[in-house]
């Protein structure tokens, strides 16, 4: 009879515990390094712990810096996953050796494009979105400055643009990595950092973050922003003054992407976090959030709003070669000396 009253008391007494620990707690928690605009990156963490009662504690930072981040923690890694952001310094990542190999059961559920970026990195990164480059500009700015409307990568050399241009820099962000890779892809790379050396002379500013300018355009402080595509339509939502260009003689693109930190110390929940994030409820948020990129999930909806690919003149970017740890290194410290130290 005692021992029949033991047990209930003992279950009473473990539920009453289990109750008094918060969920959260109960099940761990994990640290995310998220690339992408801190809307976006808030309701992504708000839904997964939601539905997971695993706690996120999310840092949000530029594409290139979460790459040196992760490569300087690399013996003594702080990062489970790392979400979002250009593919580029991921695939570098991976090559490095700093991401974990993962196939998620998801695999099946992607677009080719993602599916392909987990091939070439040997399964230790995947895609989660995509996203073509252009510019933006500003009507009004434009209009009181009597200009004519940009509509070519061409256009933005214009003398009359001189200090109205602005974009990020590569080494901080993807974003402004994908321009210096589109440029020596679309024309060659002498050709290609000739346009980069004259548009510096247009150039009003290289922010740290890739869409900062598109957020400089829609409040006039830049006439043009050459971003992401997808984040000038969120300040066309907003109800900004912008026009968004897809450059006419072709333009590259972005595989946003997602990888594990190699040596993650919650490895349980990074695979939680990763066969989530590739579900189409979870791709669905980025609309929510005001950011209108294409899901990989191929059930994931396509916000209405997301530029259309399909229609615009995309060049066949090359990830292998431009997300390759010797080619980005060597872009970059080219910038760094032909482009950037150069005077106006
Ligand atoms: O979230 C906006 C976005 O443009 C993403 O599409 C992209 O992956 C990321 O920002 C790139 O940011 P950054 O250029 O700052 O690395």
């Amino acid at each position: 009879m005692v021992g029949s009253l033991r047990w209930p008391a003992a279950l009473l007494l473990g539920l009453g515990m289990a109750a008094a620990v918060p969920a959260a707690q109960a099940q761990g928690s994990l640290v995310l390094y998220c690339a992408v605009q801190e809307e976006w990156c808030r309701a992504m963490v708000a839904a997964f712990e939601r539905d997971t009662g695993i706690k996120v504690s999310m840092t949000r930072k530029s594409s290139g810096e979460f790459y040196a981040q992760v490569k300087a923690e690399a013996a003594n890694p702080r990062g489970d996953v790392w979400w979002g952001g250009t593919g580029d310094p991921q695939l570098q990542a991976a090559e490095e050796g700093l991401l974990a190999e993962y196939k998620s059961p998801r695999l099946a559920e992607l677009s080719d494009w993602a599916v392909r970026q987990w091939e070439q990195s040997r399964g230790r990164t995947v895609g989660v979105y995509s996203g073509a480059l252009g510019f933006g500009f500003n009507t009004k700015e434009l209009a009181a400055k009597r200009l004519n409307e940009p509509k070519c990568w061409a256009d933005l050399l214009d003398p009359k643009l001189k200090d109205e241009v602005q974009v990020a820099d590569p080494n901080s962000s993807g974003t402004a990595y994908t321009l210096l890779a589109t440029m020596v892809q679309l024309m060659g790379e002498d050709k290609g950092f000739e346009y980069l050396k004259a548009l510096h002379k247009n150039v009003n500013q290289y922010t740290k973050s890739g869409a900062a300018p598109a957020k400089a355009a829609a409040l006039g402080e830049t006439t043009v922003g050459i971003t992401f595509m997808h984040d000038l339509v969120t300040m066309v939502v907003d109800g900004a003054p912008i026009k968004v260009v897809a450059p006419c003689e072709g333009t590259g693109y972005e595989i946003g992407s997602m990888s594990i930190i190699k040596g993650a110390r919650n490895l349980e929940n990074a695979m939680k976090w990763y066969d989530w994030a590739l579900s189409p409820e979870a791709q669905a948020i980025g609309a929510q959030a005001r950011s209108y990129q294409v899901p990989s999930n191929k059930s994931a909806p396509v916000p209405p709003q997301s530029p259309k690919l399909q229609d615009i003149k995309l060049i066949n970017y090359d990830f292998a070669k431009y997300g390759s740890s010797e080619e980005r290194r060597r872009l970059l410290s080219k910038w760094d000396r032909e482009i950037k130290s150069l005077p106006k």
